[in-house]
């Protein structure tokens, strides 16, 4: 009976096909290594800049770059990623296996014109990937003139194209981002301003939809802030981006409340601009968040010149303000610019309030503040270029002493 048994046994194996086991292993061919996101700019100065890119698998990164223009025959920006040509760029700097890459380009020339591309590398297999030829111009070192461009609350637009082309058109040296700008990977919804972040600086305040992961992972300053809060000086000018999602620390006695208030008292640029996310003043939201009114008493008792600030999904404008009241100098002005979200918000119930200079909702737009030594215009403009505010202001005799004759 066992033989029979056995017999028959052999007879099903041999009538069975062929098992996974006999055939020749399979390879399967592994995806093109893809770079996901960036490259983009961060802390761009006279003489250095941090280049910043995320790739699809673990790979060995290098930032290839030289003085000038990119030449003819590279490959010209505009255009998709590109498996990895032979290019030979005057020097190259590495990073470390990863996935995200973060280098910083020191020994930079004032007032140069950079052409920059990045290339990741797989170990092992060899699969390359390089980012179309880029440039960036670093400032000189004190530059009397310059503009920068205000962005804000892009979280909740996906047709951004015309407010990146507005952006392009008007060659900011850098952008503020007052917060909320969306997911760089999952959302997409930065993707439009892929061609503008490669080529200036977009600097990030966190939103309230910016986690503290993402915004540690996007932005790239250096600081006690963590990336969470940072400064940095442009010609006669200084920039502090504040985390108002902090209130705690924002409260008198706290760690960024104390980091903010060095900065003012210690800097010695004569402009001072803060971005933020929360508003501390707007025309749109009714009572502002009273946990944040020891910071609007810190940017009075230093004169900060203006707050960019976002949430609101709209425009407003204050007058110059101090103590809660408007006053003719040493106040300070309150901009809601969340201009990157497409659909302006309504909210019926909201009335001009007396602090208001200039409200406005529509289109998505951008603002222009062009620094001049002493005068500043802020400009804000649609997609399309349409102006619908403009503001001067001036540094008084006090902050800028004038001139004493030599007598001769
Ligand atoms: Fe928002």
């Amino acid at each position: 009976m066992r033989n029979r048994f056995v017999a028959i046994l052999i007879i099903a194996m041999a009538t069975l096909p062929a098992t996974g086991a006999e055939k020749k292993p399979t390879t399967q061919p592994s995806e093109p290594l893809k770079i996901v996101w960036g490259p983009y700019l961060q802390n761009l100065t006279p003489k250095s800049v941090t280049v910043v890119w995320t790739a699809g698998e673990p790979s060995e990164g290098a930032v290839e770059f030289e003085a000038g223009a990119p030449k003819s025959g590279r490959t010209p920006p505009g255009k998709p990623f590109i498996p990895l040509p032979k290019e030979k760029y005057a020097q190259r700097k590495i990073s470390p296996l990863s996935k995200d890459h973060e280098v910083t380009l020191t020994g930079l020339t004032p007032g140069q014109v950079y052409s920059y591309r990045v290339v990741s590398k797989k170990p092992g297999d060899g699969q390359a990937a390089a980012c179309t030829t880029e440039s960036f111009r670093t400032p000189t070192e004190n530059p009397k003139s310059f503009c920068f461009a205000i962005l804000g609350d892009t979280h909740t637009y996906k047709r951004s194209e015309e407010l990146a082309e507005r952006l392009i058109d008007e060659s900011p040296r850098f952008i503020l981002h007052v917060g909320d700008y969306g997911s760089r990977v999952v959302s997409g919804l930065l993707k439009p301003y892929k061609k503008v972040m490669r080529r200036f600086p977009m600097y990030m305040a966190r939103g309230n939809h910016d986690s503290v992961k993402k915004h540690k992972q996007f932005v790239a300053m250096p600081g006690p802030g963590k990336d969470l809060y940072y400064s940095f000086r442009w010609g006669n000018a200084r920039f502090i981006s504040v985390d108002t999602n902090d209130r705690k620390g924002m409260q008198a006695g706290g760690e960024q409340y104390k980091w903010l208030e060095n900065e003012l008292k210690t800097t010695k640029e004569k402009w001072k601009f803060v971005f933020q996310h929360h508003p501390l003043y707007s025309a749109w939201g009714g009572k502002m968040d009273s946990r944040l009114d020891d910071e609007r008493k810190l940017l009075e008792k230093y004169q900060v010149h203006v707050v960019f600030q976002g949430h609101m999904h709209n425009y407003d404008r204050s007058f110059p303000l101090r103590d809660n009241k408007v006053v003719e100098t040493g106040g300070v002005t309150y901009i809601t610019a969340s201009g990157g979200c497409g659909a302006q918000e309504c909210f019926p119930h909201a009335h001009r309030p007396w602090f208001v200079a200039r409200q406005w909702r529509g289109e998505p737009f951008i603002g222009m503040c062009n620094v001049n030594g002493s005068k500043a215009i802020i400009q804000f403009m649609t997609s399309k270029g349409l102006l619908f505010d403009t503001l001067t202001l001036r540094l008084t005799e006090k902050e800028v002493p004038a001139a004493k004759s030599s007598g001769k």
